[in-house]
């Protein structure tokens, strides 16, 4: 073995005797550590600084010994920086104050400059620093099509009827509006990089209402740009709902795929195809469940998982506000105990 973070090596498709593991919101509110540091201070405004958002991307490591800390900020960070008026309600999302809909507003949308963000660059420097060496720090952005849902719907929506009628009726237009967040997000994932994120993950989060089609020609090149500007580290591209669009997720260029609750593990890797490592998958809302329970679902993910060339665990979504903070410990440490030996006993594909 080498000394290879293990997050890393499985990204490589080289992760022998290891299966890490980390979860997508796990800075956040089901850690009362969070909920303290937080309490009173704005949503946007805890991600500009520094001294919060190291210590809050180092709780759920200290606390769970995770494999990877995920930067905590927001995909709408970039956004608010470049200029964009917006903000983060509590329990509702990002809320846009002039939503995206007319030529005029596409035209004027502004690009981000990596000066704007000097902060988001010190904050990974103060989190690399105090990382362990074998933990890894990810860097992450949204995609241009779940961006553009928030700017065009002005906050979270159910349907993404305005914003899929402007990609039917206006191609042009939005094609323009990706390119520019494309623009935006890949500037955001080269400052992490350049300050010492070791790997990125893109969220297309919403990128499952989409038909394969619609997402193959108007929302899967821009994703495309956006990973080709950050091959230098290990891509990982994730969306809810996407059991259609592994395929092409996968060939966005990300390096691993990661697959919600809803499709088995073997299967996702079967969809996408040869030369890309998986991540995911347990149902978040198991972690309500009686432990037994939690362990045995998550003895199955890890089987399914030895299906690919390499297996990052995690949920399929992101771990709910009220889950108990210890469920997630005890998960860790079964994935890491358990999990090598479940991988390599599982049947060879
Ligand atoms: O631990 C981590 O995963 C890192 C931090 C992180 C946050 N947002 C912090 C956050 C990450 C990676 C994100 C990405 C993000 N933000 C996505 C993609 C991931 C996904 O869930 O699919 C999306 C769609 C957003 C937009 C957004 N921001 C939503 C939907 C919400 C939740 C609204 C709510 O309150 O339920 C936010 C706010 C947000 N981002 C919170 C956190 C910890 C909650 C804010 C709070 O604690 O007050």
């Amino acid at each position: 073995m080498t000394d290879t973070p293990s997050l890393l090596a499985a990204a490589a498709r080289e992760q022998g005797n290891t299966l890490p593991v980390w979860f997508m919101r796990q800075a956040g509110r089901s850690l009362p550590e969070y909920r303290a540091i937080r309490e009173g201070i704005p949503m946007l405004e805890s991600c500009r600084r520094p001294d919060l958002v190291t210590e809050i991307t180092l709780q759920p490591v200290r606390r769970h010994d995770v494999d990877a800390a995920i930067f905590f900020s927001d995909i709408m960070v970039p956004l608010a920086a470049a200029g964009v008026d917006l903000e983060i309600r509590a329990g509702v999302g990002p809320v846009i104050a002039d939503p995206i809909r007319t030529a005029e507003q596409i035209h004027a949308l502004p690009d981000l400059d990596p000066e704007a963000i000097p902060d988001i660059a010190e904050s990974v420097r103060a989190i690399r620093a105090a990382l362990p060496p074998h933990k890894v720090l990810i860097g992450f952005a949204g995609a241009p099509y779940t961006l553009a849902s928030y700017l065009v719907e002005g906050g979270p929506s159910k349907d993404y009827a305005r914003t899929k009628a402007l990609m039917a009726a206006e191609p042009m237009l939005w094609d323009e509006l990706c390119a520019k967040l494309a623009r935006i997000s890949a500037t955001f994932l080269r400052v992490q990089i350049d300050a010492g994120a070791q790997a990125v993950q893109l969220f297309d989060s919403w990128a499952g209402s989409l038909a394969p089609l619609d997402y193959a020609t108007r929302v899967q090149p821009h994703s495309a740009h956006v990973l080709s500007r950050v091959s230098d580290v290990p891509r990982i591209h994730f969306g809810v709902g996407t059991g259609e669009l592994l395929r092409l997720m996968g060939a966005a260029g990300a390096d691993v795929v990661g697959v919600d609750w809803r499709v088995p593990l073997d299967e996702a890797t079967r969809r996408i195809g040869p030369g890309r490592a998986v991540q995911g998958n347990l149902d978040p809302a198991l972690l309500r469940a009686p432990w037994e329970v939690v362990a045995d679902r998550a003895r199955d993910v890890i089987r399914a998982g030895a299906a690919a060339p390499g297996h990052i665990f995690n949920l399929g979504h992101g771990v709910p506000a009220d889950t108990d903070p210890d469920v997630l410990t005890r998960l860790v440490a079964l994935v890491h105990e358990e999990g090598p030996a479940l991988r390599a006993a599982a049947p060879a594909r």
